[in-house]
């Protein structure tokens, strides 16, 4: 399977959320390939940030990508909500449902784009039975919750055994990393075998100004 290219997904949650609709167009025209949706319920994880009306609300801002991440539980009684709200991909953790591959369906036969999340703790294995159905696969690399932490090192071996997983079959999947990823932190992702770098803080670093370099430099074009 041909490699695809690098994409870059801006987290909102670093934006100024007094100004999401504005930051949400300025990161397009930046270049942003996907808007990332970090949805938290306080209970999951141990933040609250945003809902489907807030999704319903950005939509008409950007035609580009949006990508969700749910970190709610239980996630099943949202997707319909998620995916009527303008989703495109809706991604979720297997640690937040009973049933991933029904979920998964249920994400699918709303016409969406499917990922599943994995926490730095569950193994690559967690996506063995659902590879054939997912279109996203999302490492992440710092504990889900917050922008602004520290990148684990650990997941640059999962990243390199969930490459091999998806070379070995003929759908392209996007491979997503997420948490802690910067200018220094991008290239060891992307040579691991990510191509798609979710990135808060380093997109947001430094104002509006700064959102076109700060894209570039993280997609590797200096
Ligand atoms: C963490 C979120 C991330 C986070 C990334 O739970 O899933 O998307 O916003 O933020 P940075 O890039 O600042 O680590
Ligand atoms: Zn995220």
């Amino acid at each position: 399977m041909k490699r695809q290219r690098v994409r870059i997904a801006p987290s909102i949650l670093s934006s100024d959320f007094a100004q999401l609709g504005e930051e949400v167009k300025r990161i397009d025209a930046a270049g942003a390939d996907f808007i990332h949706v970090d949805v938290m319920d306080g209970h999951f994880v141990p933040n609250i940030t945003i809902g489907p009306g807030v999704v319903k609300a950005l939509r008409p801002h950007t035609k580009k990508t949006f990508d969700v991440h749910l970190m709610i539980a239980p996630v099943d009684p949202f997707i319909q909500d998620f995916a009527d709200s303008g989703a495109d991909i809706i991604s979720v953790h297997p640690e937040s449902g009973p049933h991933l591959h029904r979920t998964i369906q249920e994400i699918k036969r709303m016409g969406k784009k499917a990922g599943v999340v994995l926490n730095p703790a569950t193994p690559p294995s967690a996506v063995d039975h659902v590879l054939g159905d997912v279109d996203l696969i999302l490492v992440m690399s710092v504990n889900p919750g917050f922008g602004g932490q520290k990148f684990i090192k650990s997941q640059l071996d999962k990243l390199r055994i969930l490459r091999a997983k998806i070379d070995s079959i003929e759908r392209p999947i996007d491979l997503e990393v997420d948490g802690g990823i910067n200018f220094e932190t991008a290239p060891e992702a992307i040579a691991a075998g990510a191509d798609v770098m979710v990135a808060g803080t380093a997109t947001f670093t430094g104002g509006p100004s700064q959102y076109a370099a700060n894209i570039r430099k993280l997609r590797g074009d200096a």
